[in-house]
């Protein structure tokens, strides 16, 4: 009977056994289960975890990946920490059923990027630590869901840049560290509805100026650390290649408490203390236009190039206004180069005037003018006025041209008519073979002219 009882007792430990994996610890916290798994020499997240557990350690061990079954079900589960593991892969997807979790620990590990599917769907969650790992990429849409999220640290990885607009729309955020990465550029407005925010940390990267946002106002205290008051907010960014011109003013007039910030460019104030630098140092230049092209004759449809190349502090924007005083843009016809280039692919007679070139920044603007002339070819554009001359058959090209717009083939037509001299050989929406068939040489003809409509900017284009 006693071997009976011990016997029972046996089958019901290995029961119990089975519910919490081995070397794990499992605290049931009526009516919340803990399981407890760091430092346990796992390579992998064991397999039979309860489903029903609310929080799940796993830090301190030897997971190289994170599976999708890995996590399945587990709906309840509230708090996720995988620190200090070697995890370089994450499934997409993984975490996928995990919609009540509020906290993920993934720091120090070797994820190297973070993909759309990752923690999509993860609309709870309030604190995601990624610090530590060997991040060069977070795509786009990685963070399109984490709309709940609280603090973010992505600190210690290898970031040119982050998602910046996902941020944007983490109105519940209150601490964000971006500190020892790479980032050379924040875009402005990107705070502004962070109302929340009370912790920025953009210390060592590769930052020249930081977007001013009515958010930094109620910074009263700029620390690294420290006990904060509750209205105030902490920004730190020492360690920045700082370019400290009157950009970087309103940073300056905000009150701090560490001093340990230096600029790095201009010349002049380089590896000088931020906030011994006295205001009226922070300085900007106007634009100076210092070349530009001058006046200019072309052909009628060359390639035109007008530049204009200005410097000042900071690097001054480059406008070209067209001689209708339209703010050139890029077209089928025209490329604005952010360099001040402005080519005109195909010039037409309409393009003949001055351009004025602008050039600004917040300093000031500066002028220029280019003068274009366009001299005008004589253009074939029917059949019926160039009898003068040997009829190269253009009119085949409007005929084919016209049908093209019912959606028809034409592909037959070289063979249909065999004596036409010019066929458009193949044709679809966007692109036109069009075949010479000469047999030799015509006195008279040096070049030929194709004209047709380009639907980008609805103008009429010849070549
Ligand atoms: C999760 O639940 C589904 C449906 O209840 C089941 O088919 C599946 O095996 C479960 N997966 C795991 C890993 O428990
Ligand atoms: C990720 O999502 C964004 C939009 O949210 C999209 O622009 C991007 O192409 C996606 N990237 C990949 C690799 O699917
Ligand atoms: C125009 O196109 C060029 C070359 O593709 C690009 O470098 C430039 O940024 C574009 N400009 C604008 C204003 O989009
Ligand atoms: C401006 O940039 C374009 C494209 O990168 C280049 O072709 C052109 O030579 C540049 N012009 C000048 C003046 O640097
Ligand atoms: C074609 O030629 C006719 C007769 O010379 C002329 O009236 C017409 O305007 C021309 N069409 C075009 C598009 O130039
Ligand atoms: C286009 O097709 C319709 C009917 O299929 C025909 O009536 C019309 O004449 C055609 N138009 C041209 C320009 O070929
Ligand atoms: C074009 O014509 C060829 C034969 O003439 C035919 O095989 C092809 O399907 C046609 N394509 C379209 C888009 O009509
Ligand atoms: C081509 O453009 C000219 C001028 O904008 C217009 O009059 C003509 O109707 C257009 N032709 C076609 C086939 O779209």
């Amino acid at each position: 009977m006693e071997k009976l009882l011990v016997c029972l007792l046996v089958i019901g430990m290995a029961v119990k056994a089975q519910i919490c994996p081995k070397r794990c610890v499992c605290q049931i916290l009526s009516p919340n289960l803990a399981t407890l798994c760091a430092k346990k020499g796992l390579l992998f997240v064991p397999p039979n975890i309860d489903r029903h557990t609310v929080e799940l350690r796993l830090a301190d061990n030897f997971v190289t990946s994170v599976k999708r079954k890995d996590f399945a079900n587990m709906t309840r589960l509230v708090d996720l920490t995988l620190s200090r593991n070697t995890i370089s892969y994450i499934t997409p997807y993984a975490f996928a059923d995990l919609e009540n979790l509020r906290a993920l620990h993934l720091n120090h590990n070797r994820l190297t990027r973070i993909g759309n599917d990752t923690f999509s769907g993860m609309s709870k969650l309030h604190h995601l630590i990624l610090n530590n790992n060997q991040l060069t990429l977070i795509h786009l849409g990685a963070f399109n869901d984490l709309l709940a999220l609280e603090e973010l640290d992505l600190s210690y990885n290898n970031l040119e840049t982050i998602p910046w607009e996902a941020i944007q729309k983490m109105t519940s955020l209150h601490t964000l560290s971006l500190d020892h990465n790479m980032i050379d550029y924040i875009p402005e407005g990107t705070f502004s509805l962070l109302q929340k925010l009370n912790r920025l940390d953009v210390t060592s990267n590769k930052l020249q100026k930081l977007p001013p946002d009515p958010l930094f106002q109620r910074a009263q205290v700029l620390a690294t650390s420290g006990v904060l008051h509750p209205s105030s907010f902490a920004l730190s960014f020492g360690g920045n290649p700082l370019h400290c011109n009157c950009e970087l003013l309103w940073l300056r007039r905000l009150s701090r408490e560490d001093d340990l910030e230096t600029c790095a460019t201009p010349l002049h104030l380089t590896g000088r203390y931020f906030w011994s630098i006295p205001e009226e140092e922070f300085l900007c230049e106007p634009p100076l236009i210092t070349r530009y092209s001058h006046e200019m004759r072309v052909l009628e449809g060359q390639r035109v190039t007008l530049k204009c190349k200005a410097r000042g502090d900071p690097e001054p924007a480059i406008h070209w206004i067209s001689p209708e005083g339209k703010l050139v843009s890029n077209s089928s016809r025209t490329v604005v180069y952010n360099n001040g280039t402005l080519d005109i692919l195909i010039s037409t007679v309409k393009d003949t005037g001055s351009f004025s070139c602008i050039s600004s920044n917040p300093a000031g603007e500066a002028h220029q003018t280019v003068d274009l002339l366009i001299i005008k070819l004589p253009h074939i554009s029917n059949s019926t006025n160039n009898i003068q001359e040997p009829d190269p058959g253009s009119s085949d090209i409007s005929t084919s041209t016209r049908t093209g717009a019912n959606g028809s083939n034409h592909t037959g037509d070289t063979k249909t008519n065999p004596d036409k001299r010019v066929v458009i050989a193949e044709a679809t929406s966007s692109t036109a073979l069009i075949k010479f068939n000469f047999q030799r040489n015509i006195p008279g003809i040096r070049m030929f002219q194709i004209q047709y409509n380009g639907t980008f900017d609805d103008s009429l284009v010849y070549r």
